[in-house]
């Protein structure tokens, strides 16, 4: 009975309850008890049973072997003889009882402590050099395996939960950092701004003011970026045309890649234009993958974006025909501030899981070293397949 049962009764019937409860108490370990009891009774009936009958047999052979005899003698003989068939049972009980019970019912005991959460236990058998020595050795080994697994998972956890409160607080730092950027670059942009404006047009300082504008917007670009990995909105999720938004994600990237020779070929999927999502999250998971993808391209290449159906998902797939990820850098691509670029922040791509992951999707990707990548955008086709995956 639970504790805080027993505090809405009155006194007297509380104790009632109090007592009823330790009888209960009582009785499951009684109950145990004869469980036990009945192992133990059940082991000698099992094992001594037959030598019991083979002895009995023998006793009545013996008791027919000596009609001849006279009977003071052949009750003495069928005395010794009973007795010796006594003993026998007994001490085969005893060397049971001592040699196989005792192990066991100790084995029982330990793995319930086992199985309730206790990892210290170990039998006291295990150095006998029989098969029940054996099983003790076993089971200490895998007691012992489990305790060291259990610790590496607390410690993983713990270093785990430091790692990210150190990420948290760096993600803090680094988004009021960001802020406090932002401000005091729009207003350099703005006097920049007004500074190309007044130049005469033949001024060679309209180049550089140029360039200067180039790299305010690439800063403002890095600066949004670690903003929303720092402090992500929640997907304001709409039904819409998923096709219209990878289209404008891929238009946007096709201006990106005007200067290069890398074809961006779309293939929309007319089932698809009423997919619960954030367009404009999803546009911007599409354009990191695309820009990714144009970047990874060294001279010409071919970049394809594919909408299908999959099951009670969409799926977007980005594949390039560029360099290629190394098996052994799979792993961190998804992690912030992972990038093999001089110039990259290393958020596309964390960014892009993030939002992919809060509309209950999921990002996977496939490459070859020299052959290219694809990634894969999952999403499902409604809030019901959502709330169902959720
Ligand atoms: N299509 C791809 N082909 C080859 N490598 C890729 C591709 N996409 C991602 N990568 C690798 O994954 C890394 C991480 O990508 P991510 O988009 O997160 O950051 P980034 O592109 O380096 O920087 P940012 O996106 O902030 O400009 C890249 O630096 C690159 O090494
Ligand atoms: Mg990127």
């Amino acid at each position: 009975m639970k504790a805080n049962d027993a505090d809405h009764l009155p006194d007297g019937e509380t104790a009632g309850k109090e007592s009823a409860g330790s009888d209960a108490a009582a009785g499951e370990i009684a109950a145990a008890e004869t469980k036990l009891g009945s192992i133990g009774v059940n082991w000698q009936l099992k094992a001594v049973a037959p030598v019991a009958l083979t002895l009995l047999a023998g006793l009545m052979l013996f008791v027919l072997a000596t009609v001849s005899f006279r009977d003071p003698e052949r009750h003495a003989v069928l005395v010794v003889a009973g007795a010796g068939a006594i003993a026998i049972c007994a001490v085969l009980i005893f060397v049971l009882a001592w040699f196989v019970q005792r192990p066991m019912v100790e084995l029982q005991e330990k793995i319930a402590r086992v199985g309730g959460g206790d990892l210290g236990v170990s039998v006291s058998f295990d150095k006998r050099k029989d098969e029940i020595g054996e099983l003790g050795r076993n089971f200490n080994h895998m007691v012992d395996q489990l305790r060291q697994s259990r610790e590496e998972i607390e410690r993983l956890h713990r270093t785990q939960m430091s790692r990210a409160e150190h990420f948290a607080t760096l993600g803090e730092l680094a988004a009021g950092l960001a802020h406090e950027i932002r401000n005091p670059l729009a207003g350099i942009a703005g006097v920049v701004e007004i500074i190309g404006r007044d130049l005469p047009a033949t001024s060679p300082a309209r180049a550089v003011v140029k360039d200067v504008r180039v790299e305010i917007a690439q800063i403002n670009h890095i600066l949004t970026d670690l903003l929303q990995t720092a402090r992500p909105h929640a997907p304001a999720i709409r039904r819409s045309d998923l096709n219209t938004t990878v289209e404008h994600a891929v238009m946007l990237a096709r201006q990106q890649a005007l200067s290069k020779p890398i074809e961006i070929a779309l293939k929309k999927n007319p089932a698809l234009t009423e997919i619960e999502h954030d367009s404009d999250q999803i546009h911007q998971v599409l354009l990191n993958l695309l820009l990714n993808a144009i970047q990874a391209i060294e001279g010409t290449g071919r970049i394809t974006v594919d909408i299908e159906t999959r099951g009670q998902s969409a799926a977007i797939i980005v594949s390039d025909n560029g360099r290629g990820i190394p098996p052994e850098h799979l792993p961190n691509i998804f992690r912030p501030f992972y990038t093999t670029k001089g110039n990259g922040t290393g958020l596309g791509l964390s960014l892009a899981r993030r939002i992919v992951e809060e509309h209950h999707g999921r990002i996977e990707v496939t490459s070859t070293v020299g052959k290219g990548s694809k990634f894969v955008v999952t999403l499902p086709l409604a809030r019901v397949a959502i709330q169902t995956a959720s």
